[in-house]
């Protein structure tokens, strides 16, 4: 049995710092294992200009710890009103690296984000013509639309009819949770791609809701059955450049996931890399890990891989889970992916 992983030091291609006191608290997790994060912009309000964003970027870099060496990666949040050429002068500047989709009301922050998707067409054209990467929501939000199949039903509606107008656009799906997600990425020869999250390759819809209701199993997309699990599963761990890690780890106050109306996001940062040794070993594809967490995705974003490596081992021991973080209006759990984890960060090489 395999004991010891060096694999380049990864990157985060889908995450959720927050700001304030939470992104001084969260953000040390992801600077001490990933050399990069695309940062999510569904801030109150949201980062919807390249001004905006170069602001939010220089509050990341002051919180970051002096001995990590981290590049936030800042993604501009679209709305009907975005200025196609700040969008191009953000991207061309290298001060924006991909501009991100939410259907508005589809989750946290999202009022803010797209009804109708021909009124972003100038802004993806523009995208298109310089490569910039489209980072998309996947899920209709119509009423009459069962949550469980938001995603699956977006493909049909948004996706496939974006695809056809914008042949060449670079789309991230992201956070997949379904096996026509899975589906629809393997069928597209190229420009596409996707993210697949720590929590979706070890949870399904169970996990949140037998023997009563589990907030801190609560996210958007919401976790589906088994059988996309698996899907999910054979795809990150199949060694596809099409598909990496994005962690979309999400922090969230306890006492406000634990609530009557409990939001959405799980915060699995603090524990991604082992667990996610721990299931490539079950799934017998440990070799691949570093392609999910360290190489997909700098291709698809045509960027270098990172120069630094982070060495994990296995131990006889399950490892415990990390200590809830801990902040002056309460604390954030940590992701508990209900299994023994036997891997553990031995050592980072900047
Ligand atoms: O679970 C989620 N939490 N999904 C999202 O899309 C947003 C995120 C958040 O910002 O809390
Ligand atoms: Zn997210």
């Amino acid at each position: 049995m395999q004991t010891n992983l060096t694999i380049t030091l990864p990157d985060d291609w889908h995450l959720h710092l927050r700001n304030a006191e939470v992104l001084t608290k969260v953000l040390p997790y992801t600077s001490r294992h990933f050399g990069r994060a695309v940062i999510m912009p569904n801030l109150q309000p949201p980062v919807i200009t390249t001004a905006n964003a170069n602001l939010y970027r220089q509050e990341i870099i002051n919180a970051t710890p002096k001995e990590h060496h981290f590049t936030p990666l800042m993604v501009l949040y679209l709305t009907e009103q975005t200025d196609p050429e700040d969008v191009r002068n953000g991207f061309l500047a290298g001060d924006i690296a991909a501009v991100k989709l939410y259907p508005a009301g589809a989750t946290t922050n999202s009022e803010a984000g797209v009804k109708n998707i021909e009124k972003i067409y100038p802004v993806l054209e523009v995208m298109q013509e310089i490569g910039m990467p489209f980072l998309v929501h996947g899920e209709v939000v119509d009423a009459d639309i069962d949550i469980f199949d938001r995603e699956a039903v977006f493909i049909d509606q948004k996706l496939i009819p974006i695809r056809q107008r914008f042949p060449n656009l670079k789309i991230v799906f992201e956070h997949i949770t379904t096996k026509e997600g899975v589906d629809y990425v393997l069928s597209c020869e190229t420009h596409t791609a996707a993210t697949i999250t720590t929590h979706h390759l070890v949870i399904n819809r169970n996990d949140m809701l037998v023997g009563g209701i589990q907030p801190h199993y609560y996210c958007l997309p919401v976790a589906k059955r088994e059988l996309h699990r698996l899907a999910l599963l054979k795809a990150a761990t199949s060694g596809d450049s099409r598909f990496f890690l994005g962690t979309d780890s999400a922090p969230h106050l306890a006492q406000y996931k634990e609530s009557a109306c409990g939001c959405a996001g799980i915060f699995n940062v603090a524990n991604t890399l082992v667990i996610l040794a721990q299931v490539f070993e079950q799934e017998n594809q440990l070799p691949n890990l570093e392609k999910f967490t360290s190489l997909h995705g700098p291709k698809f974003y045509k960027l270098a891989v990172n120069t630094g490596t982070i060495t994990l081992s296995r131990t006889d021991n399950a490892q415990p889970l990390p200590a809830d973080v801990v902040t002056d209006e309460g604390v954030i759990k940590v992701f508990d992916p209900k299994m023994p984890v036997f891997w553990k960060v031995d050592s980072i090489d900047y």
